[in-house]
Parts: structure tokens; sequence; C-alpha cells
């Protein structure tokens, strides 16, 4: 099932036939160690159960979880979630962001794309009042795909979630629903 999709990408489900292509891609300490809730190493087990919780959102027609694949080939090539926020106290009305792209991808502008209309996605949700997004102090590549799409670095907080890196604290970004109306209007 095809969600949306930009000039060069479709945000879409993910197909059973793609579990091992999903591990294989998941299997690099390069991509998955900025992540807070991906395991590694990525068994073809953690695919199914993404699998799974992914199916159960479609069904609740409010997916939080897109495959990414170009439209040249339609291979799945990374991923981009929408989901409640892990923070201790959320905000009311918050989304959080989250996203990974297979490490040949990289540096081609995909995930600027990708996350920019994941931020459409969330605010097109009335319920969604803020978007938000923790990343390393050091995932500069990460800082500048949110940067880009309108997120603002709110300054370093005390990580409050499991991460496969120990870091004591994250930065923080976020944007919300008025700042992005009116940058879109702009
Ligand atoms: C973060 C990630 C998704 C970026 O995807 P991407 O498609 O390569 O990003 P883009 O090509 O859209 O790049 C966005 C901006 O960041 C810059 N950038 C890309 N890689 C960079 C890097 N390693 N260091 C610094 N800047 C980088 C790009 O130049 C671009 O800026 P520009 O348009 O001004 O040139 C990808 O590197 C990744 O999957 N990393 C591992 C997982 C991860 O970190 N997920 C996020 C956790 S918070």
């Amino acid at each position: 099932m095809i969600f949306a999709e930009t000039e060069r990408l479709y945000l879409r489900a993910l197909t059973y036939p793609e579990l091992p292509r999903m591990t294989d891609l998941l299997n690099d300490w390069d991509v998955v160690r900025w992540l807070a809730v991906v395991p590694f190493p990525y068994t073809m087990k953690d695919a199914g159960d993404f699998y799974t919780d992914m199916a159960a959102c479609y069904a609740r027609g409010a997916p939080e979880l897109f495959i990414l694949a170009q439209k040249t080939d339609d291979l799945l090539i990374g991923a981009v979630g929408l989901h409640p926020p892990r923070d201790v106290n959320p905000e009311p009305g918050e989304v959080e962001i989250g996203y990974w792209l297979a490490r040949d991808y990289w540096g081609q502008g995909f995930m600027s794309e990708a996350a920019r209309e994941a931020l459409k996605i969330a605010f097109a949700r009335p319920a969604t009042r803020l978007v938000g997004a923790t990343t390393a102090l050091d995932n500069d590549a990460s800082q500048n795909v949110l940067r880009k799409i309108g997120l603002r670095n709110m300054g370093e907080v005390p990580r409050d979630y499991g991460a496969l890196r120990g870091d004591d604290t994250v930065l923080k970004w976020r944007i919300t629903r008025d700042d992005y109306e009116k940058e879109s209007a702009a």
C-alpha cells in the first residue's frame, strides 16, 4: 500500500518478501548506532516484529511507519516513522519523527525529501500540535535533515529512553503547528 509519494520516493507499507532485505540493510552498525529502538545485530525475527507492528498501524488507519522506496525500482532503501514520543513527559499533541536510510543512499537528499513529506502527514492529522525529534550530539547528518525541514534545536536534554549508544544527553528538536503553518505559507 502506497501512502504518499515525493518526487523520487514512495512512502509505503513494508511487504513480507522484503524482510530479508530489511534485515540486511539494518545489520549495519553505522546506520543502527544512531537509532533509539532498533536492535543490533538485527535479525529476521526483528524484521518480522516490525512487519507485524506496521501492519497493525495500517489496519488502525493511522500509519506510524513508512518504508521508503525509490520510484525507479521500488526497492526498499530506508524508513521514516511518526511515533508517540518516548519522553517521560511528552507535550500534548506531540509526535516524534525518526528515520534511517541504507548507507548506499546517503548524501543524495533522500531523507530531506522523505522527512518533509512525513512532516506534512503529521500536521495533516488534526491532533498533532508539534513534531519533535532527538539526535545524538554528533549526528550532523540527522541534524541537517531536521534543520532543513524546519525543526529548531531546543538544546541538550538528558536522554530518557533506551539507546544502543549510552549517551547521557541528546539534542531535542521541534516544530510547532503554528510555525509549520507560517513556514508553509511563506
Ligand atoms: C541521517 C540520515 C537519514 C540522512 O539521510 P540523507 O538522505 O543522507 O540526508 P540528506 O542527503 O537529505 O542530507 C541532509 C543534509 O545533511 C547533509 N549531510 C548528509 N550527510 C551528512 C554527514 N554525514 N555529515 C554532515 N552533513 C551531512 C547534506 O549535505 C544535506 O545538507 P545540504 O542539503 O545543505 O547539503 C542518514 O545519514 C542515516 O540513515 N544515518 C543513520 C541513521 C540516523 O542517523 N538516523 C537518525 C537518527 S536521529
